[in-house]
């Protein structure tokens, strides 16, 4: 049977808060509410916000210079301790900014204690949540375009070479291997703008929103704003406390990015397999089997079609979290920092590795250009000339197409395997020159309309992002 959790004796008061206490959290109490397991991620930028907000202290009067220097430099050796893992953290100290704080207090004394002047915890992280999560924004947009740069290399490479395009994963009509990779660019280049916008609207500045209602302090909210980099303060206090919609917005581009990455990881595993044989991924990038000597397991692929799970988890987990929270700040939005780093990780770590994956992957060229021709793929201009050359309205060009796909699939050839006896059979009208249309490469050539899959239109896009990623 197992047992109930046993508290231990309660330690002394929180001395922080614990003013008004006389006992300190029961055991269990602390191991709820305590983020320090987590919230240590926050160090750099926990320090920083501290390190601007003291610096503004000074230079409105509200601390004496001297205090505000020992403050800062204070906090600049707390960093070196973090950063060499020599500092201790305590978990009685609940959260980041408790341990950071105590320490100063142990470094420099006294002067420790003016830090939180005209400041609260709840401005405070969303300060340093905010810079953090900008951070990852930053990082989502590298990432994005050195993934965008390898599929562009990617599409560079085989801008003509033919292949066949799907819809219904039925073969539909041929494209260009350029044309297909550069759908991925198109994807990516809007993710990236998602988290570049979403960067822009959570470039605002919480601190100085003290726990809520903003501070008698005569703070200059302007200066930590742009010490911070920040574009301006936040311009509503209770809105600055109690509001992670950037950590929701965040989370959805975190989202779209990873359901393409799902998109093209579907596609590795079909392309890969010996049915398709469209792409060989490289053994960096895959695994064997135990058993089955002639396997080579696509696993990075199919990991990072599983990824979005994580990431929309993340995100209804924290959408749950915010849902019907009142203003403004409560405990509840303690629980969205792990939810934010784990789907920041995930996305980041999937990035990479397609981008490796992408980047060392071999196009095979054959096994393209013959998938490409099969499956009637050309039917389509077939009824296209039959509009242009015969003027035959195109429903009805539709039809004679198929009644001609339908004798070819009879004797087991493709459209171009025909003779022109046998297509006249079907319409009269016929001549010699429906055999320019029927080739895989005439086809992806004509199709030259703005956007369109001929090598002429991609290598014209892959010019413009050249450009752009340059
Ligand atoms: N650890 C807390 C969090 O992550 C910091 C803010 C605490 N504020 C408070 N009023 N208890 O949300």
């Amino acid at each position: 049977m197992t047992k109930p959790p046993q508290s231990p004796p309660a330690p002394a008061a929180n001395a922080m808060w614990g003013g008004r206490f006389t006992a300190g959290p029961d055991a269990i109490m602390q191991a709820i509410n305590a983020s320090i397991g987590f919230d240590r991620r926050l160090y750099a930028q926990d320090i920083q916000g501290s390190r601007a907000h003291a610096a503004m202290l000074a230079a409105t009067g509200i601390l004496t210079n001297k205090d505000a220097e020992a403050i800062g430099e204070g906090l600049l050796t707390v960093l070196s301790e973090i950063e060499a893992g020599t500092f201790r953290f305590r978990a009685d100290l609940e959260d980041i900014h408790m341990n950071v704080e105590a320490r100063l207090k142990e470094l420099i004394g006294e002067p420790a204690g003016r830090l939180h002047t005209a400041r609260s915890r709840n401005d405070q992280v969303a300060v340093d949540f905010r810079l953090w999560v900008r951070d990852q924004c930053d990082a989502a947009i590298t990432g994005i375009e050195g993934l965008m740069r390898a599929f562009l290399a990617q599409a560079d490479a085989g801008a003509d070479w033919v292949m066949p395009g799907f819809t219904h994963l039925q073969t539909a009509q041929p494209v260009t291997w350029g044309h297909h990779m550069l759908a991925y660019v198109e994807m990516l280049s809007r993710d990236r703008s998602r988290f570049a916008d979403a960067r822009a609207r959570m470039n605002e500045c919480p601190l100085g929103a003290a726990a809520l209602a903003g501070t008698s302090f005569p703070i200059d909210r302007h200066a930590t704003a742009a010490a911070l980099g920040f574009a301006r303060p936040t311009a509503n206090s209770l809105d600055s406390v109690s509001d992670r919609d950037f950590a929701l917005e965040f989370l959805s581009a975190a989202g779209i990015c990873a359901m393409h990455l799902s998109r093209f990881a579907e596609e590795l595993v079909i392309w890969s397999s010996a049915q398709f044989r469209f792409v060989r991924l490289s053994d960096r990038w895959t695994t064997g089997s135990s058993i089955m000597p002639q396997k080579k397991n696509p696993d990075a692929a199919e990991l990072l079609r599983a990824k979005l799970g994580r990431i929309l988890g993340a995100t209804v987990a924290l959408f749950t979290v915010m849902k019907g929270l009142p203003l403004t700040y409560s405990k509840d939005m303690q629980e969205d920092k792990e939810q934010v780093f784990d789907a920041a990780d995930t996305l980041m770590l999937a990035l990479a590795a397609m981008t490796g994956m992408v980047g060392d992957m071999t196009a095979n060229r054959d096994s393209l250009a013959a998938a490409a021709a099969s499956g009637f793929s050309t039917a389509t201009d077939l009824a296209d000339w039959l509009v242009r050359a015969l003027g035959l309205p195109f429903r009805e060009a539709h039809h004679v197409t198929g009644t001609l796909v339908a004798r070819a699939e009879a004797l087991g050839i493709d459209l171009p395997g025909l003779t022109l006896a046998q297509m006249q059979a079907v319409h009269p009208g016929i001549t010699e020159g429906v055999f320019t249309v029927l080739g895989v490469d005439n086809s992806v050539a004509s199709r030259t309309s703005y956007g369109g899959t001929a090598p002429s239109q991609v290598r014209r896009q892959i010019a413009r992002w050249k450009e752009v990623l340059a």
